[in-house]
């Protein structure tokens, strides 16, 4: 059987072959670009940003891999072989990595590190009250998909309350939840920390914009930790330049990398960080890829499908 990786560029090959080894001795890792793979032996593809088009030449392709929990780079592709299963990674680590990364940005901004680093990249004693105590509070999670429910449990776990928005209802026990265009609204007024966890379609595209920034309490914090193409940047920063935000942390762009001439790297209130929200190791990962591989040879269905209908 083989497997065909474009994940993490040419130099990650050795490492992810070591770790099928592992989990899936038998499985033959190549890279994307081997000019010595027949594409016509190709059982498997692991891939973040495939070219569009290349699966499609994949005659004998029974499943795609994404090396991530979005497979939006994937689904963009218009010859995207559509019957075969699309499977996201979420191994059980991602969702633990996002829940500390959501944790760890809310009490960011609880105690306002951004000002503190920049107090000490100058060597100043900046002596100051903390903004806010973290459980006085409300995070309103917007996405309550295995990342977001494990945010959500993480951060109760912290004492701090959490409402959560998702566009079907969802029962979560300890967590006030909202559903649907309808209930949008009473949600945000809410969501004095706003984390966007939502999946990249077009419903999602530039929603985090004014008019939904403008719909917060004043004053709010927001974490974003979806995808660069849901939020409008100026946006934001003006936002935070009126007071409407108090603080942001952003972790994804639209371009990635954030070109060095965004007004984002230099902004005092926010907190930029370069898309590892939730990145698990490529050990991790294969884990999880030969687990959904062995599932697929039982005949079984792998968890996490991607759904056209859905978006994601
Ligand atoms: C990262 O953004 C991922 O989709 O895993």
């Amino acid at each position: 059987m083989i497997l065909v990786v474009k994940s993490g560029g040419e130099a990650a090959l050795a490492e992810w072959r070591a770790h099928f080894a592992e989990f899936a001795p038998g499985l033959d890792c190549r890279w994307w670009d081997d000019p010595s793979l027949d594409p016509a032996a190709v059982d498997y593809a692991l891939v973040w940003d495939p070219e569009p088009g290349r699966l499609a030449r994949l005659p004998r392709l029974r499943a795609i891999f994404g090396s991530g929990a979005g497979v939006d780079a994937i689904a963009a592709d218009p010859d995207l072989p559509r019957h075969l299963p699309l499977v996201r990674c979420v191994p059980p680590e991602a969702t633990q990595r996002m829940g500390e990364f959501v944790c760890w940005a809310v009490l960011s901004l609880a105690r306002d590190a951004r000002r503190m680093a920049r107090a000490q990249a100058g060597s100043a004693w900046d002596y100051f009250e903390a903004p806010f105590a973290a459980a006085e509070r409300t995070v309103g999670i917007m996405g309550l998909g295995a990342m977001g429910l494990r945010s959500a449990a993480m951060l109760r776990g912290l004492g701090i309350p959490v409402i959560g928005w998702s566009r079907t209802q969802k029962d979560v026990p300890g967590v006030e939840t909202f559903a649907g265009e309808g209930e949008r609204d009473a949600f945000l007024a809410r969501a004095e920390v706003l984390v966007c966890l939502l999946p990249a379609t077009p419903q999602t595209q530039g929603l985090i914009a004014a008019p939904l920034l403008d719909r917060l309490p004043r004053g709010a914090g927001l974490v974003q930790v979806g995808r660069g193409v849901q939020q409008v940047l100026p946006d934001i920063l003006a936002a935070l330049d009126a007071g409407q935000l108090s603080g942001a942390v952003l972790d994804v762009f639209e371009p990635e990398p954030l070109p060095p001439d965004s007004p984002a790297w230099t902004h005092p209130r926010v907190t930029v960080t370069p898309h590892v929200g939730s990145l698990p190791s490529r050990r991790e990962r294969a884990r999880y890829v030969a687990g959904c591989i062995a599932r697929l040879e039982r005949g079984e269905t792998p968890p996490n499908l991607y759904s056209p209908e859905r978006g994601y």
